[in-house]
């Protein structure tokens, strides 16, 4: 089971002055029960890309399969298939809206059609999630919210909905280093734990190389790259050209290398890394 899109073009203020083709026949998978990361320079179209997984935006051409079923159709399949997919924006704002945050996240469950009980419990469980405290937050309007804070709101109110594949646009930009590293270990557990598919809209290279199954580089509108980060992050010039940087841990062992340690630098995480070079220093008897 998977999202995929096959040849997906879609066009901004088409037939006006503005025109801009944002994606130009895009193809993907995103494979159920697997972390996939996004990346790209801004602008290249991540933000329209993953709007199109539950049909938030319609391509102007191409399809949208989740799980098999074409969800740019009417049928009531369409619409169930659509509503396994929870998308967090970018921008948090365009996402809160009601009076209280309690209102908000529990805007999606009581759509659903889940019972007050259980609308109580998703709420409660997705501000546990995103680290706001319940007692203090259910009944304060999301506009009395710091940036960071708004974020968080807006992830719970997605989480809420329990969705198969959780898409997440720059979840943690605003938070702060702990803010950030608390919520990536709870999407990891998320993941761990009920098996949610997670796609994840990063520019941070380093995050990507620690979380990501598969890695998708987006350069102007169409896919650059789709593979896993060890074949991604080997392509060193296009990740370039498309103005993205190497993982830091990427650099450094290319550094060794050109410094003239024999090792192999096609480890991206810190601890393969790490290993990689104790075991040089040790080849050439350095320790
Ligand atoms: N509502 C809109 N109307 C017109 N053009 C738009 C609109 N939204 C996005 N665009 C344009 O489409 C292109 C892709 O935008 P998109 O927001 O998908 O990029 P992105 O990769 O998410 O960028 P960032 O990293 O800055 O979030 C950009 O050139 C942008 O200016
Ligand atoms: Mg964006």
């Amino acid at each position: 089971m998977s999202i995929q899109l096959k040849n997906i073009s879609y066009t901004y203020m088409a037939k006006t002055p503005y025109e801009h083709l944002a994606l130009d026949d895009v193809s993907l998978t995103i494979p159920e029960g697997k972390i996939t990361a996004i990346a790209g320079h801004t602008g290249s179209g991540k933000s329209t890309l993953i709007q199109h997984f539950n049909g938030l935006l319609k391509p102007d051409s191409g399809t949208v399969l989740v799980d098999d079923v074409d969800i740019g159709t009417k049928s009531t399949a369409a619409k169930q298939a659509r509503r396994k997919v929870g998308v967090a924006f970018q921008y948090p704002e365009y996402q809160l809206f009601e009076e209280t945050i309690a209102l908000d996240i529990a805007f999606g469950p009581k759509n659903m059609g889940c019972t007050p009980e259980e609308i109580q419990d998703r709420v409660k469980y997705a501000m546990e999630f995103v680290n706001l405290d319940y007692d203090k937050y259910a009944e304060r309007s999301p506009f009395q919210l710091s940036g960071g804070q708004k974020r968080r709101a807006a992830i719970a109110g997605i989480l809420a909905l329990k969705p198969k594949y959780l898409v997440l646009d720059e979840p943690t930009a605003g938070l702060d280093p702990s803010g950030r590293q608390y919520l990536m270990e709870r999407f990891m557990r998320l993941h761990r734990e009920e098996g949610t598919t997670i796609v994840l809209i990063s520019h941070n290279m380093d995050n990507i190389a620690s979380y990501a199954d598969n890695v998708v580089i987006l350069s102007k509108g169409k896919v650059l790259l789709q593979d896993t980060p060890e074949e991604v992050f080997r392509n060193e010039e296009a990740i370039k050209a498309a103005g993205l940087d190497l993982p830091e841990i990427k650099v450094i062992l290319n550094e060794l290398v050109s410094a003239g340690l024999d090792i192999d630098n096609r480890s991206y995480t810190m601890n393969k890394a790490v290993a990689e070079i104790l075991e040089g220093l040790r080849r050439q008897g350095r320790c």
